[in-house]
């Protein structure tokens, strides 16, 4: 039995298609106070929840469907396609919450495993109290990209996202990789991208990276692009969080396809998750 909440419908649905799982979709509503209440259709061996903790109300309503799925299921999974308050992994200055670790502890309580597509900072897994499987939605990102690209150059907008951008290439099946520098003010959040030498002319440049949240990593790599005369500029995430205006932001930019997973319902999540996620369910 799949069980989606609200933040994840498309992608529990396309899960239950390849698993071919029954879906049984919560009842929703609410107290008159604005909490939710919420009955979910019981009796499975198997109930695997899906949501992606995207707000402080997809917490909530993911340990209400997790608190019934302990007592009705024998077992219980919890898919979080996107980890929600996953930026504080670690206490980074004095008097910080360790905000990743409460998410996790209070997410084990009522659930016998956790699954979740590439986070940021793979130790997270590390801070359930039951065992947590990472998911690498890398690969699915060449599904987002027309076939036959130009001498196509897979680009990491800064170094940690170079495995990524490789992994994609891998996947479409051709192509080279290459990263730029990028340097983030700690206190502004302001992102600067060190010029790039690599001879983009007249080539397909695919710009990768795990997040785009601001946009503004994206924003700058795609300014460094401009003027070098490549042939178009694809840019794809795996978490779509795009935050404010960023969709416009990089449409503004010049992207030429602006894509991502459904690990985050957008407009762009043209690209499913859902089979690399059965594949670790089955
Ligand atoms: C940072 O290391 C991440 O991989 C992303 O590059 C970052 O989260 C993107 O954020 P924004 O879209 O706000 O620049």
């Amino acid at each position: 039995m799949i069980i989606p909440a609200s933040t994840a419908q498309s992608v529990a649905t396309r899960l239950a298609e390849q698993l071919n799982e029954e879906l049984a979709v919560p009842e929703i509503t609410r107290f008159a106070d604005g909490e939710f209440k919420l009955q979910l259709p019981t009796a499975a061996d198997r109930a695997v929840i899906v949501c992606a903790t995207t707000t402080a109300d997809a917490h909530i309503e993911l340990l209400q469907l997790q608190e019934v799925a302990a007592r009705e299921a024998k077992e219980v999974i919890t898919v979080l396609p996107y980890m929600g308050y996953a930026r504080q992994d670690r206490a980074f200055r004095d008097g910080e919450p360790v905000t990743a670790r409460a998410m996790a502890k209070a997410i084990s309580t009522t659930t016998d495993r956790v699954l979740t597509v590439s986070p940021h900072e793979p130790a997270i897994a590390g801070l359930f109290d039951v065992p947590c499987a990472i998911v690498d939605g890398a690969p699915r990102l060449a599904e987002g990209l027309p076939e036959g690209l130009t001498d196509p150059l897979f680009l990491a907008p800064d170094e940690g996202a170079t495995t990524l951008a490789s992994t994609v290439r891998d996947a479409y099946g051709s192509g080279k990789t290459d990263y730029f520098e990028k340097h983030r003010d700690r206190d502004t959040g302001a992102v600067s991208i060190e010029p790039h030498d690599t001879d983009v002319a007249d080539r397909d440049v695919i710009l990768t990276d795990d997040i785009i949240a601001t946009g503004s990593t994206m924003a700058r790599a795609i300014e460094q692009l401009n003027g070098q005369a490549a042939r178009s500029i694809y840019a794809g995430c795996i978490h779509p969080v795009l935050a404010d205006n960023a969709q416009a932001t990089l449409g503004g930019a010049g992207v030429t396809k602006l894509f991502g997973t459904d690990t985050i319902e957008r407009s762009v999540s043209t690209v499913s998750v859902a089979p690399a996620i059965a594949t670790e369910l089955r």
